[in-house]
């Protein structure tokens, strides 16, 4: 790769944001984390983190915070014996929290469901005796592929109490997804659903599950829970969840683990190759999702209600919908639906109803709902909010800003919090009652977190410098390994500065003046531009300045004078107007950019669109667009989220009104 002329950065650092918004003196005062807790991390690492384990009920305390001889294989909390479940439920219950709701359950058809934490403690252990009276106990690895139903979150606490891995599988995900996953870790149980209701129709579920399967055979046995009466073919291996788990006892003893007890595996697909089976254990992650969520969020579990917007399918799902937030004795909203059944309104229609104070939830829908209109969150009364986060992507200012205005009454921290299905817990975020945060920047590492940003040598750049995102120092919650492949471990986290002993985690980044991190995306969609590496998120956050535009991709495509050639597409917003496509409209787009992050970044060509590809969590698949602003054969669509995107982008650009 060519250095940038003159500053011999890894990526350059062209757009420059200055607003920055303090919290209040009221929040401040109330805050969980204040400014003292960078301190006394700094002090004593090992230490802190022994603090923040304290939180956690042991049955065995540890005899050593932290191992790392075995580098990159960490052990944490050496000697430690603790059960996960017990830490999420049990303690609630026994320290006089029985009555207080912990899960609040939408349902999309409108059926809704009050769990208190005794009833959550009846439930899992029912389900616990379950699993044991199939035989499944520890060690071994059970698949779940629900919607998000309160069973889904009750499995995935079982198996925790007996200490077996689970293996969530994204109920959107097709039935080849489900097969190698399954058979990948060698799952001898699935647990699954009829159907799920998707967009106001019950669409069936468990027919995946029977293709999968017919070429599992690990698997003994199929738990289905009962969810939209559909009609299931039924086989020899499957059992209802209505008569096996509501006829066990509802008492049950947990037992306790070792720190380094497995807990879970969680396939990461990425954007190409075989998906990587990442492994978590038990007391380190329990100790980071816990510590992460009680500050970063500022729960207060005797008056907040909290909502954490992702599928249990992704780790988002699991470190803030189960084991954080449970960890923490939380009161939550859980939804199954999607956000616009049966009106673009419904998740402020939550909100109202419940009186949520703390919302997280992902920027690419936030820019869903710039497109759908202000005018929609307006219609409700969102005055219980009092902390908003975000995560899964780099949040562009702008969109930041319409999150503050719209949803937050133009007074709610907002913590873009950055980590990675592999770090199991928030590594980069503002703490919402110590820093002033800045629209569109992670800002820095939380006490306890090593991050900085280092150029291809591995040197730390200097304020205003840009390159690779790495954490120098091991965390509690880090990844364990890849499952079944230690090479590919060290491959890919741990190879590209391994003179440092950095982990790698593919993202570019960048500090601005005041040292603050930005995140640029991962690195292979970094663009060269006449020797300049320019970042895709800052020509997408530069289009998303301007009034017109909701949403935007930009990718490199080969250009015979410069390298590559930004190719931009656009969703315009609602409201954007008749004219907004137009050739005048397209240069002034074009001319926006340049002004804001210089010439040097104006697109080759911008194509207005109707949606963009994405998969399913939410993330941009650019390699899909660099096929079509390249004019290639459009590649492996199997992972997206909407196949027939590809088929409205192309249909867009033969009518030719989209091309500049
Ligand atoms: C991206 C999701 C910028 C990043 C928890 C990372 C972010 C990948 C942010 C991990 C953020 C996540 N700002 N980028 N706040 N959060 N990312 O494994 O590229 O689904 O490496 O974990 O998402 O995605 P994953």
């Amino acid at each position: 790769m060519t250095q940038s002329p003159g500053q011999g950065n890894a990526l350059d650092n062209l757009l420059t944001e200055s607003r920055t918004f303090p919290p209040s003196d009221e929040f401040a005062a109330q805050a969980n984390a204040q400014p003292a807790l960078y301190e006394e991390a700094k002090a004593d690492r090992e230490a802190f983190w022994a603090k923040q384990a304290e939180r956690l009920h042991w049955e065995t305390k540890w005899d050593q915070v932290l191992d790392w001889s075995g580098a990159p294989f960490a052990k944490w909390f050496v000697g430690g014996k603790l059960n996960v479940a017990y830490n999420c439920v049990d303690r609630h219950v026994e320290s006089g929290h029985g009555d207080q709701v912990a899960i609040h359950w939408e349902g999309e058809p409108g059926d809704s469901r009050a769990i208190t934490y005794a009833e959550l403690q009846r439930e899992v252990s029912k389900a616990a005796n379950a699993l044991t009276s199939l035989g499944i106990g520890a060690e071994d690895r059970v698949a779940i592929y629900m919607p998000m139903v309160p069973e889904a979150i009750f499995a995935m606490l079982a198996c925790a109490r007996v200490g077996a891995l689970h293996n969530v599988v994204f109920g959107g995900f097709s039935a080849e997804a489900l097969r190698t996953r399954i058979q990948d870790s060698a799952c001898r149980l699935v647990i699954t659903t009829d159907g799920q209701y998707r967009r106001g129709t019950p669409a069936p579920l468990k027919p995946a599950v029977d293709e999968a399967v017919a070429d599992a055979p690990s698997v003994e046995k199929v738990i289905v829970v009962k969810r939209t009466d559909t009609e299931v073919a039924w086989t020899g291996k499957d059992v209802w969840w209505h008569e096996l788990v509501d006829s066990q006892s509802d008492q049950h003893t947990p037992e306790a683990f070792d720190s380094e007890h497995p807990l879970f595996i969680l396939y990461t697909s990425g954007t190409t190759g075989k998906p990587k089976g990442i492994l978590h254990t038990s007391g380190g992650y329990l100790t980071q999702a816990s510590y992460t969520h009680q500050n970063v969020f500022d729960l207060k579990p005797d008056t907040d209600v909290y909502w954490c917007t992702a599928d249990i399918g992704w780790v988002t799902g699991h470190s803030y919908i189960v084991y954080g937030p449970l960890s923490n004795r939380v009161t939550q909203v859980v939804y199954e639906g999607t956000p616009n059944t049966p009106h673009e309104g419904r998740h402020w229609e939550i909100v109202q109803k419940y009186g949520v104070s703390i919302y997280y939830t992902a920027p690419t829908l936030i820019r869903t709902f710039m497109k759908w209109g202000a005018d929609i969150p307006a219609k409700y009364d969102l005055s219980s909010l009092r902390v908003l986060g975000s995560v899964g992507e780099p949040i562009n200012p702008e969109a930041w800003i319409w999150y503050r205005e719209n949803v937050g009454g133009g007074k709610t921290p907002i913590v873009d919090t950055w980590w990675q299905t592999e770090t199991g817990a928030i590594m980069i975020s503002p703490l919402p009652g110590v820093i002033s945060t800045k629209p569109g920047s992670a800002q820095r590492p939380l006490p306890g977190i090593g991050a900085k940003v280092v150029n291809d040598e591995g040197v730390e750049v200097p304020a205003g410098g840009g390159g690779y995102l790495v954490l120098d120092e091991p965390w509690p919650s880090m990844l364990r390994g890849i499952w079944g492949d230690e090479e590919r471990y060290r491959d890919t986290y741990w190879s590209r500065f391994k003179d440092q002993g950095f982990y790698f985690a593919g993202d570019g980044a960048k500090y601005d003046a005041d040292g603050d991190i930005w995140l640029l995306g991962r690195v292979d969609d970094v663009m060269n531009v006449s020797g300049h590496r320019i970042s895709t998120t800052e020509v997408e956050s530069a289009l998303v300045s301007h009034p017109t535009v909701a949403e935007a991709a930009v990718v490199g495509a080969s250009d015979d004078t410069t390298g590559q050639g930004i190719v931009a597409f656009v969703i315009l917003r609602g409201g954007a107007g008749a004219d907004a496509g137009g050739a005048d409209a397209i240069k002034a787009l074009r001319d926006h950019v340049a002004k804001e992050i210089g010439p040097i970044a104006k697109p080759r060509q911008i194509m207005v669109v109707p949606e963009l590809p994405k998969t399913r969590s939410g993330k941009i698949m650019r390699r899909l667009l660099r096929d079509v602003a390249e004019n290639r054969a459009v590649g492996d669509v199997t992972t997206l989220a909407d196949s027939s995107v590809m088929d409205l982008i192309s249909a867009g650009l033969q009518s030719g009104k989209a091309e500049d």
